[in-house]
Order: C-alpha cells, then sequence, then structure tokens
C-alpha cells in the first residue's frame, strides 16, 4: 500500500498519529451499550489473542460464519482507528449485527469515552511485559505503512524509553489501567504471560467474569481455535486480509512466545532498560512477572 508513514505527535499529553485521533469528537461520543464488552491494551500486548478468545465463546457456536467470512478487525472494531478507505471503528462498532459488541481500544485509560464507564461496561486489560511488548511492537511498525518508520532498533528503544511511541508511554499505559482496576470493579486485568503458561486456566478466569460457562466440549474447541499456530494459519485471524502490512518483511503473527527480547536486546541496552524500568516503576503496585 503506497502511503507515506504517519508522524508523531503530542496529543493531550501523549503520543498519537491522526488515524487514531481525527475521530476523536465522534469517538468521544461513543453510545457504549451496557453489555459491550471493551478490550484493551497497549499494542502488541495479545489484543488479537484475547479478541479471537472472546469471540470463539461468544459467536462461535451461534454465528459460525462469521468465522470463516469475517477478518477479526471487523468482528471486533478497534474503536479509535480511521484509515483511508476503511469504515471509522466507531461506525463499524455500530454496524455489528450481533451482541455483545467486543470492541478493541488501544488508548491510555483517560481516552476512554466516558459513555463506557456510565454504563459500566465490562473491560479486559491484558499486559505484556515491556521487553517483548517492544520487540513485537518494533517488528510490527517495521511491516505496516499505518505505523510510524520504526528506525533502527537501538533508536527505536530509545523512543520506548522516552515513551514516544503510538498511545504513548508503555508504563503510563500498563499503570494508568492497572489504577483504575483499583476502583472499576469491572475491569479484568490479565497478562500475556500467564495466558501462554495455561491458556485454559485465563479463559476460566475470563469466563467467570464474563458469567459464561462453556461446556468443557466448547472450551476444548476454544482453546484448540486460539493456539499460536492455528491462529497464524487461519486468514481470519492473521491478518493477512490488511493491505496496510507488507508480509514479506514480518508477520502479524510472528513469533507467539515469551521472552524473545533475548533474541534481540544487547546486555547493554538490558541493563540500561532494567535500570530505566526500576525507576519508573519503583513506586507502582502493578507486577510483571520478574522471570522473563
Ligand atoms: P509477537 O510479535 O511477539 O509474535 P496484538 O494482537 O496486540 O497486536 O499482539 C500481537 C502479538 O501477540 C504478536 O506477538 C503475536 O504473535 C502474539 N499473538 C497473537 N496470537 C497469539 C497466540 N494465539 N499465541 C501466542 N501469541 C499470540
Amino acid at each position: 500500500m503506497d502511503l507515506p508513514r504517519p508522524k508523531l505527535f503530542d496529543f493531550h499529553g501523549v503520543s498519537m498519529i491522526t488515524y487514531f485521533t481525527d475521530n476523536w469528537e465522534a469517538i468521544q461520543n461513543f453510545q457504549a451499550r451496557p453489555d459491550d464488552i471493551l478490550i484493551a491494551t497497549y499494542p502488541k500486548a495479545g489484543t488479537t489473542w484475547v479478541s479471537y478468545i472472546l469471540e470463539l465463546l461468544y459467536f462461535g457456536q451461534t454465528s459460525p460464519e462469521r468465522q470463516t467470512t469475517m477478518p477479526i478487525y471487523e468482528r471486533v472494531p478497534f474503536l479509535e482507528l480511521t484509515f483511508p478507505n476503511m469504515d471509522s471503528g466507531t461506525d463499524l462498532a455500530d454496524q455489528l449485527p450481533t451482541t455483545p459488541r467486543l470492541i478493541k481500544t488501544h488508548y491510555p485509560v483517560q481516552f476512554v469515552p466516558k459513555s463506557f464507564w456510565e454504563q459500566n461496561c465490562r473491560m479486559i486489560y491484558v499486559g505484556r511485559n515491556a521487553k517483548d511488548n517492544l520487540v513485537s511492537f518494533f517488528h510490527f511498525d517495521r511491516m505496516t505503512v499505518a505505523q510510524p518508520e520504526p528506525g533502527d532498533w537501538n533508536s527505536y528503544l530509545q523512543r520506548f524509553l522516552e515513551g514516544k511511541m503510538v498511545f504513548g508511554s508503555w508504563y503510563d499505559h500498563v499503570n494508568g489501567w492497572w489504577k483504575k482496576k483499583q476502583t472499576y470493579s469491572k475491569l479484568h486485568y490479565m497478562f500475556y504471560e500467564d495466558l501462554a503458561e495455561d491458556t485454559g486456566r485465563e479463559i476460566d478466569k475470563l469466563c467467570s467474569f464474563l458469567g459464561l460457562s462453556p461446556s468443557a466440549e466448547e472450551k476444548t474447541r476454544v482453546m484448540s481455535g486460539v493456539t499460536f499456530d492455528n491462529m497464524k494459519n487461519n486468514a481470519m485471524t492473521n491478518y493477512s486480509t490488511d493491505p496496510s502490512m507488507d508480509f514479506k518483511i514480518s508477520s502479524f503473527m510472528r513469533k507467539g512466545k515469551v521472552g524473545d527480547w533475548k533474541n534481540h536486546f544487547t546486555v547493554a541496552q538490558n541493563e540500561e532498560f532494567d535500570e530505566d524500568y526500576k525507576s519508573k516503576m519503583k513506586d507502582q503496585t502493578l507486577q510483571f512477572r520478574t522471570e522473563i
């Protein structure tokens, strides 16, 4: 796709690009419904994985045709997205024929439209350890014209430390949503690493949060559908239908591993990162798994 790469700018104190701010007024006025489910993440933290789990839990049985005809980004609209020649996220959400509506956002918590809070909607936040999240974001930015030019790995890492990423600082994002969880009971905060360690256990937790009780058979079907290999080979979940991505450069379902950062960070970069991480996270109650 022949589009110039977007440029970062400051938007209410957060680094953003126009694709996620152009529709600001419509987004802020978006009318959430009480049964809407908002899936919130920092980009590349496992949004698509959790989206597909929810999609299969809710619609795997009742709307099997959706599974073969609608890419996941149409079934789970990206609230703040406006992109050339595509319906906006708010329009897609309003056109969804099924309930509950599953809606994805990468907004930091303070940007979420107020109707989601007023309607007391359920929300699911997925966190991923900073280093793997950064590596995944780097490869994603390489492959899509929808994101700013990433530059080389070292300058990208510096940008991450400065919080000059699309959707802002990872630290502000994960901690902002974590703080919200302390006062908003309908927020389920989960981690990519836990999902990778025991997908069935995390699906059980999700079901209990959502008030779902799938049969053992249904749960097995969901678990099989959402393995990395099956999602990578599924044209409706692997983004191969998205023209903004160049799969010759990387894949959307790239590795799906915990700890891939070890293949990217030099020892010096790791030390610099750890020191910065400690100082930014020292007053926070949120803890990511330390062995990663
Ligand atoms: P990698 O780039 O590390 O492979 P998002 O959906 O938020 O954009 O996140 C994409 C990341 O989640 C990618 O990480 C992708 O491979 C990973 N992912 C998606 N589905 C997965 C699955 N079923 N199992 C493990 N990882 C998955």
